[in-house]
């Protein structure tokens, strides 16, 4: 395709309709690559979080961006699964944040504007290497929130092979960090895999994506005040959606690929907004994994419904496909947010493609309900803050409230979220891996009356590919959503919280501490 220079100046960044589609190639994030090692033994990465340029668009001036090692998304973690590394997570960042900040919410008001803490989303690990978001420390180290333990976080993998991802959990500023560039993925190899032939190496590709809305000049656009305005200024938004797609750090990227099956490891990195991903024409595809790893068996699938922090891999066979193109739509949107990215079947096959869509993926032990020793039940609701602004709480208790949820070491719990608001809530535990046991209608009227928990239908099962292991799970409105885990191996202060950022900021997070 050509695209002339009176094209380029026709684009306006903050203007979606101006912004061509399927003009940049999808890049695919470099490796990271350990420094050294230590005690020849862990290798040991050293990871600089850096304001940096990045181009979005072809036809964009360059945008200011926050990025691990400069760059986003950030360098991919390849590790295998039970071997440990240490990773040296450093703020480098101006001392100036990209984007405003609200000085009302949790933990905002008397520290730095510019802090980090780095969390390994789906990860098991020590409390001290979690990424607490109390655990911030300023450039250089040099302020450090409450909870600040230690420099270097160690990661033992201890857990199935998954599409994990790293992001930044700085209290009351997530939802900027994030925003600002602080993401990568964090994949674990399970060397079990390979005897599958799943699709690999140049045919498993990450997918990482975001919404993102930019001004006119190509800077990041973040909202300074809700609509109509809220009395604090800058204030925080109930949510925000971008007006463009951002995949792997393009804006509506397009791929070539060879007729044949790919693996795609595809994470829903957005602050607010959910996806129905479907391909045009109906393609239909295979769920091989879920949040934690394999599915004990792929799921044939027309759409995926990927809420924020979810993930899923999935397999295409692009081989009656060729010389065609295919786009990957949203079907939530009928807009320019209905669009996630091309695909051009038009490289030649390279070698006849021996990779399996393998009928059996992984044996799985159950989590069953009378394993459990506690259940809890777990309001998500919204309440009114002293500034008339929506306030969003779980078990209507504030972050900075006691810590209520203390599951014993090695035991197994239900959790219920019976969400009282009008709209899904993605729910994350940190520590963990859990099963969706159910979810099932009740009488939202009553509940609110009298806090009885009436069910007015039967339990609804877990769609076939949710019922892998999860840590992120949509707890749907007028649903009573049980899931049932395991805590095992590690003690200590953790947190749980809704995975839309605009609401864990303000203020759906919870602690959670694993005693003995
Ligand atoms: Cu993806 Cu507590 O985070
Ligand atoms: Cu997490
Ligand atoms: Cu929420």
């Amino acid at each position: 395709m050509q695209h002339s220079t009176s094209e380029k100046t026709r684009v306006d960044p903050s203007n979606p309709e101006t912004i061509p589609k399927f003009v940049d190639e999808l890049p695919i994030p470099a490796i990271a690559k350990p420094n050294r090692m230590v005690n020849e033994k862990y290798p040991y990465y050293a990871i600089e979080m850096k304001e940096a340029k990045h181009q979005f668009h072809k036809f964009f001036p360059e945008t200011t961006i926050w990025g691990y090692n400069g760059m986003y998304p950030g360098p991919t973690f390849h590790v295998k699964k039970d071997e440990t590394i240490k990773v040296k997570w450093m703020n480098r960042l101006p001392s100036q944040h990209l984007l405003p900040i609200d000085r009302t919410l949790h933990g905002t008001s008397h520290s730095p504007d510019v802090r980090t803490v780095v969390h390994v989303h789906g990860a098991h690990v020590a409390p001290d290497s979690d990424g607490h978001p109390d655990a911030w420390f300023t450039r250089n180290f040099k302020i450090r929130g409450e909870t600040f333990k230690q420099k270097v976080y160690e990661y033992t993998n201890h857990q199935m092979g998954a599409t994990l991802w790293y992001h930044d959990h700085a209290l009351g500023i997530t939802r900027l960090n994030v925003y600002s560039g602080l993401v990568g993925f964090y994949l674990i190899r399970d060397p079990l895999e390979e005897e599958l032939q799943l699709p690999s190496s140049e045919y498993e590709i990450p997918l990482m994506i975001q919404d993102k809305s930019f001004n006119a000049d190509g800077s990041l656009f973040y909202p300074e005040n809700t609509n109509p305005p809220a009395e604090v200024n800058p204030s925080v938004v109930p949510a925000f959606i971008g007006d463009t797609i951002v995949v792997n750090g393009k804006v509506w990227p397009f791929l070539k690929v060879e007729p044949r099956k790919y693996r795609f490891r595809l994470v829903n990195a957005s602050n607010t907004n959910g996806y129905t991903l479907k391909f045009e024409n109906d393609h239909p595809f295979y769920q091989i994994a879920t949040d934690g790893g394999l599915l004990s068996e792929p799921v044939k699938l027309n759409s995926l419904a990927l809420e924020p922090a979810e993930r899923a891999d999935i397999i295409v066979d692009f081989s009656t496909l060729n010389g065609q193109s295919l786009i990957l739509k949203n079907s939530n949107d009928e807009g320019d947010l209905g669009f996630i990215m091309q695909f051009r079947v038009v490289l030649p096959l390279s070698e006849k493609d021996m990779s399996k869509i393998p009928s059996s993926l992984c044996s799985d032990e159950p989590l069953t309900e009378e394993m459990a020793t506690k259940t809890r039940l777990l309001t998500v609701g919204a309440t009114i803050d002293q500034y008339n602004r929506p306030m969003l709480l779980l078990d209507h208790r504030m972050w900075d409230d006691p810590v209520t949820e203390t599951p014993s070491l090695n035991s197994v719990e239900i959790w219920k979220f019976i969400n009282t608001t009008p709209f899904a809530h993605p729910i994350h535990v940190h520590l963990v891996q859990f099963k969706i046991l159910h979810r099932r209608p009740f009488n939202l009227d009553r509940f609110l009356e009298d806090g009885y928990i009436q069910y007015t239908g039967p339990a609804i099962e877990p769609n076939d590919n949710e019922k892998g292991w999860k840590d992120t799970v949509r707890a749907d409105p007028g649903m009573v959503t049980s899931i049932i885990m395991r805590f095992e191996n590690f003690t200590g202060d953790y947190v749980w919280h809704c995975h839309i950022l605009e609401h864990e900021d303000y203020d759906m997070m919870r602690p959670m501490k694993v005693i003995e």
